[in-house]
């Protein structure tokens, strides 16, 4: 099964993401994380990208199409979840031919809906494990020992550069002028499934769960 993860900064993509590997054993493919492994390695595309992400505006459709097809090859028993991707049409367009080009389809997209309030206080308060990329929150999910993450241990723990209110504003507006679109796009392909991404974080996973079993 391959699905879509779609939702704006903060709606809490990757938190769902993570739980769908460890529980189903797919594959979660993050632009993000990939965007942010180039910068930290250091290659020349990397650093093109690094002032676009800081301030919260969308890299090219053609190196994110470029880092998708290269992953696609690697194939997944479980299935892909795309968190952050495709986050424009022409993107999405990409992403249909593809999975076709594999001999595989698309079989859900779950929009999470997140109000803007909340998005904020989620982003403000973020955290990752510097060793693992385990996602914590300073209010709503803590590390069960204070500085020790609860997968690996790590002790270092990392804010992202664009996690800020001014950066958050570029990517909403980026999420409603370029994404928002991707809505009525795969309703019209009968592929859409719309939960609420308020509450607890297991609450959320019940809808995702449901929302892939529908
Ligand atoms: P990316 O890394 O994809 O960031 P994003 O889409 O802005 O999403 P986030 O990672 O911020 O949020 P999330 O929904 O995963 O939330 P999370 O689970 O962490 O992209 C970053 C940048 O890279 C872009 O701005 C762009 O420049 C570039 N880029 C990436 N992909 C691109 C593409 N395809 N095209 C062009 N450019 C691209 O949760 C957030 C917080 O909330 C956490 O602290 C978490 O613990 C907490 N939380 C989660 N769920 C809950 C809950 N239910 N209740 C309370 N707190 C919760």
């Amino acid at each position: 099964m391959n699905i879509i993860l779609l939702g704006p900064p903060g709606a809490g993509k990757g938190t769902q993401a993570h739980r769908l590997v460890a529980e189903r054993g797919m594959v979660q493919l993050s632009t993000g994380d990939m965007l942010r492994a180039a910068r930290t390695s250091g290659t020349e595309m990397g650093k093109q990208v690094a002032a676009v992400m800081d301030a919260g505006n969308l890299v090219t459709d053609e190196i994110v199409i470029g880092l998708i097809a290269e992953q696609l090859d690697t194939g997944a028993k479980g299935g892909f979840i795309f968190d952050g991707f495709p986050r424009t049409l022409a993107q999405a367009d990409a992403l249909g031919e593809l999975l076709i080009s594999k001999g595989q389809t698309l079989d859900h997209v779950v929009e999470m809906k997140v109000d803007d309030d909340a998005l904020v206080a989620r982003i403000v308060g973020r955290s990752t494990c510097g060793n693992c990329g385990a996602v914590y929150h300073d209010v709503t999910k803590k590390p069960a020992k204070d500085g020790v993450c609860d997968v690996c241990e790590g002790t270092e723990f990392k804010r992202r550069a664009d996690d800020n209110e001014e950066s958050l504003k570029v990517r909403l507006m980026a999420y409603y002028r370029d994404t928002s679109p991707l809505i009525g796009y795969y309703y019209a392909k009968n592929l859409l499934k719309r939960i609420d991404g308020l509450g607890e974080i297991e609450e959320v996973a019940g809808r995702v769960s449901g929302a892939l079993e529908a």
